[in-house]
């Protein structure tokens, strides 16, 4: 099992690229049954874990649309604080669009019900929200999700874009922590 080491953890692969690819490639087919050119969603990709997940979703998308980038934060370590950052903003106007919010991985739902909060004040015509994974057993909120790579386990995990203080991100699996 290949395992790698960031800081003082270490980490063995459990969702390997080709899964990942796959997962990747039925969420732009789900996508592209619901939407099309004439809707030109806005993919609004919030930094910085989801860039991986953006840029493979994104090359599956055959269709105009446009792309925008926000960051939150609201992790610290292997764990929530529960606060949510805003340290980029919203820099396109999303009056009366549509916008589909990607997401790398819903874990509580708090940096989500957030960003929902946020894109509400600028009168969309409609929000959509599209993430790689989704911890269910963690999901405290009512945001409903319309489309999911994958449902994984309440385990902490990195690589494809997921950091454990900013180390991992760079990887194409996926790896969970390895209990000591
Ligand atoms: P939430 O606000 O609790 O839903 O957490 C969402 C954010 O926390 C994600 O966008 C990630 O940046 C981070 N996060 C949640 N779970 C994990 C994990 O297992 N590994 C790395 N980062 C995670
Ligand atoms: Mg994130």
């Amino acid at each position: 099992m290949e395992r790698i080491k960031l800081h003082d953890k270490v980490f063995e692969v459990s969702i390997p690229s080709e899964k990942i690819q796959e997962a990747v490639r039925k969420v732009a087919e789900q996508i592209s049954r619901d939407y099309n050119g004439d809707d030109c969603p806005v993919f609004l990709s919030v930094l910085n874990g989801s860039f991986m997940f953006t840029a493979d979703l994104l090359k599956n998308i055959e269709f105009n649309s446009e792309i925008s980038f926000t960051k939150l934060s609201s992790y610290e370590g292997t764990s929530t604080t529960g606060k949510v950052h805003e340290l980029i903003g919203i820099t396109k106007s999303l009056k009366d669009r549509i916008v589909i919010v990607v997401e790398d991985i819903i874990d509580t739902g708090t940096t989500l019900e957030k960003l929902v909060e946020i894109i509400g004040a600028q009168q969309p015509r409609e929000v959509k929200i599209a993430t790689f994974l989704f911890k269910p057993e963690a999901y405290k909120k009512d945001v409903k999700i319309d489309y999911i790579g994958m449902e994984i386990p309440n385990d902490f995990i990195v690589g494809y874009g997921l950091d454990y203080q900013e180390l991992g991100r760079n990887y194409k699996d996926i790896y969970t922590l390895v209990s000591e």
